[in-house]
Order: structure tokens, then sequence, then C-alpha cells
């Protein structure tokens, strides 16, 4: 895809669900800020115990989460990555690598959080999927226990 243009951006962006509730005006920022990249299958995306600069989104492709090598997630387009390091200043908890040719929005670690200061109703978004994670994790811990 490699969008060249903002508004071509600001379609895009609509229809990831993180955003999908945003002012135009949200939106033209974050179309403003966020640079689209795309990385070959196999690419490492962020690195367990690396330092977080950034918070990533799947346009199109498709990643998986290992934790210790072991896979404890897969992400498809409209799901995110990177956030946790960036609310609590930790190292990475996970390496995330792409399983396709992955086209990804990436938002760099300011503009993400002033994003989340100014931007009505993105924090609870966010920790829906933060919760919903949580409670795949446990409930995969409680199969193997
Ligand atoms: P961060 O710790 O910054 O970098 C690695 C990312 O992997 C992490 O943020 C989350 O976005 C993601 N991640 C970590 N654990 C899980 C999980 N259990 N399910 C989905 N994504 C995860």
């Amino acid at each position: 895809m490699l969008l060249r243009r903002r508004s071509d951006k600001i379609d895009v962006l609509k229809k990831v669900p993180l955003f999908s509730e945003l002012s135009r005006r949200h939106l033209d920022h974050i179309a403003r800020e966020a640079d689209e990249v795309k990385e070959a299958a196999g690419t490492v995306l962020t690195r367990q115990g690396g330092l977080g600069r950034e918070f990533l989104l799947i346009l199109e492709g498709s990643a998986r989460v290992e934790r210790d090598g072991t896979v404890i997630a897969r992400l498809d387009p409209g799901d995110f990555f990177g956030e946790m390091s960036l609310i609590d200043g930790m190292p990475r908890s996970a390496t995330v690598i792409a399983e396709s040719p992955t086209v990804l929005l990436v938002i760099e670690a300011r503009c993400f959080r002033k994003l989340l200061d100014t931007v009505p109703g993105l924090q609870r978004k966010l920790l829906i999927t933060l919760s919903s994670r949580v409670r795949a994790a446990d409930a995969r811990l409680a199969s193997i226990n």
C-alpha cells in the first residue's frame, strides 16, 4: 500500500478500530506524525528487553509475539503493539516478529504519549485491548497448569 497522500492515510486510520471514533482533527494529527513502514517477513519489530521508542500498528500483514522464545500471541491488521514500554517506561516485554511482508504505522513515543493525554476515549480503548490480552494470558496459564 504505502500511502502518499495524507487524505489516503486518514481514510486508512478511520478503519483501524483503535482510531475509529477519532475526530478529523485528531486523525489529521496522527496522519501527520505517523510514519508508514514496510518490513519483510522475519524482521524483528521489537526485541524483548530492548528500549521502547515507538508504538506500532499493523496495517497489512501479520506478526507473532514471543516471550523467551515461546509464541504467546499473533497480531493481525488493526492490532497494535509496543504500547507497554511507552506507558510504564520498562524494557520491551516481548519480541514481535513480522510473519509476512508487513506494513506498519509507527508513532514515536513522545507523540504517542501526547495522543494518550489529549484524544478522548483513546486510553479506554487501549485499556480494553490490554484487558483482553491479560484475560487471554490468564486462560493460557490456566490451560497449562
Ligand atoms: P512492549 O512491551 O512495549 O513491546 C512488546 C509488545 O508486545 C508489548 O509492548 C505488547 O504490545 C506486545 N505484547 C506483549 N505481551 C502480549 C500478549 N500477551 N498479547 C499480545 N501482545 C503482547
